[in-house]
């Protein structure tokens, strides 16, 4: 890496900002190198880096200038002002958020699956990034459609509060707490009250829709993934809050475009290095968010079909949601991005 190349990471108090942070540190990003930034709210908070601390500024236009890279961690309106300063200062932008994932122009990269985009010329130097849900399917849809294509997939997703950031956190903290205490607590963050319970909307719905924004997302993102591979999945589903804080649980059926014996479909999974196939049922080995934090691959298991219906295949996966699913793919892409020629 360019030693001389300087990182802003913008959102860096946050859920995936920290996560960021850490994989910057287990690059070999230097202290120097690295500039730490937020909203004014956390102005002056110090991160971990290392045996050193690191001071968090506030974000301003100025904060760009002499930035060969900015890794953008913040909130979808926060990203597209911040996406167009950091631009404007001439750094290589990535941004994890919602803001540019739906916008043609801007290339949507998954490192590992279409990586190939960080060298091809596009207009403008900004990239964006898939939802982690978006994440954990392509790395499990992929294999699947080299080996027997792939027609359709149903998806619930069981998402841990922290994918609503550091405010999701601490709600399901407070509710479990006042629950506890006999308490009725209140619902911000989310719609409905997350402790104890199910939630069976993740993200507003869109007008007039049926499909919230995070279930319109993945279909759209998986188009936008597959469609230069000439095949592209019917991807649809529901997301669900569920009261876990890390890690993304997801129920798949998949309706492969030829049967497949399972142990044909299990042998493609375990060929590809961004899963872990977990699929020891019987010696109760399966996929669950507590085994997935901090795994850099995403664990799929419990792999079933029908005899009735075998071009359908069932199985279980889970996902770092902030580390898998959103901070390695920023410090991935940014790193390649800021390693082109200039
Ligand atoms: N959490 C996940 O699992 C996940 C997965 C994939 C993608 N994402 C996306 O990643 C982004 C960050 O999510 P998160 O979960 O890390 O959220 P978070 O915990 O709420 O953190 C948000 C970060 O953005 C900063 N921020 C907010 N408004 C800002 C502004 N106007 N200017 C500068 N900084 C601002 C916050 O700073 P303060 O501390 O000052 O408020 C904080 O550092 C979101 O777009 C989210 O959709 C999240």
């Amino acid at each position: 890496m360019n030693e001389n190349l300087r990182i802003a990471v913008v959102g860096a108090t946050g859920v995936v900002g920290r996560e960021v942070v850490s994989t910057l540190f287990d690059r070999e990003v230097t202290a120097e190198q690295l500039t730490l930034l937020a909203s004014e709210r956390s102005a002056g908070e110090e991160l971990d880096y290392g045996e050193e601390t690191l001071e968090v500024e506030k974000v301003s236009a100025e904060s760009f200038r002499g930035m060969g890279l900015v890794l953008l961690a913040t909130p979808a309106e926060a990203s597209r002002s911040l996406a167009h300063l950091a631009q404007s200062a001439g750094a290589w932008v990535v941004d994890v958020s919602s803001a540019f994932r739906a916008e043609g122009a801007v290339p949507l990269v998954l490192p590992g699956f279409n990586s190939e985009l960080l060298e091809a010329n596009f207009k403008g130097r900004l990239v964006a990034l898939p939802s982690a849900v978006t994440t954990a399917l392509a790395c499990i849809l992929e294999p699947l459609r080299q080996a027997f294509g792939v027609a359709q997939v149903q998806v619930t997703a069981m998402m841990g509060v922290s994918s609503a950031g550091n405010a999701g956190v601490r709600e399901l903290e407070q509710q479990t707490a006042a629950l506890l205490s006999g308490r009725d607590p209140e619902a911000h963050t989310f719609p409905q009250r997350v402790g104890f319970n199910l939630v069976p909307q993740v993200l507003p719905f869109l007008a007039n829709s049926p499909w919230t924004e995070e279930e319109a997302g993945w279909t759209l993102e998986c188009a936008r993934l597959f469609a230069p591979r000439g095949e592209v999945p019917v991807v649809a589903g529901t997301a669900v809050q569920v009261p876990t804080f890390h890690g993304h649980g997801l129920s798949l059926h998949v309706r492969l475009k030829k049967p497949a014996p399972v142990d044909q479909a299990r042998a493609a999974l375990k060929g590809s290095p961004a899963l872990k196939v977990l699929d020891s049922p019987g010696e109760k080995v399966y996929p669950m968010p507590s085994l997935v934090t901090a795994d850099p691959t995403v664990h799929v298991g419990r792999l079933r079909s029908f005899p009735q219906s075998p071009e359908w295949l069932t199985l279980f996966a889970t996902v770092d949601n902030a580390g898998r699913g959103a901070a390695l793919n920023l410090v991935e892409a940014g790193l390649r991005l800021a390693a082109r020629p200039s």
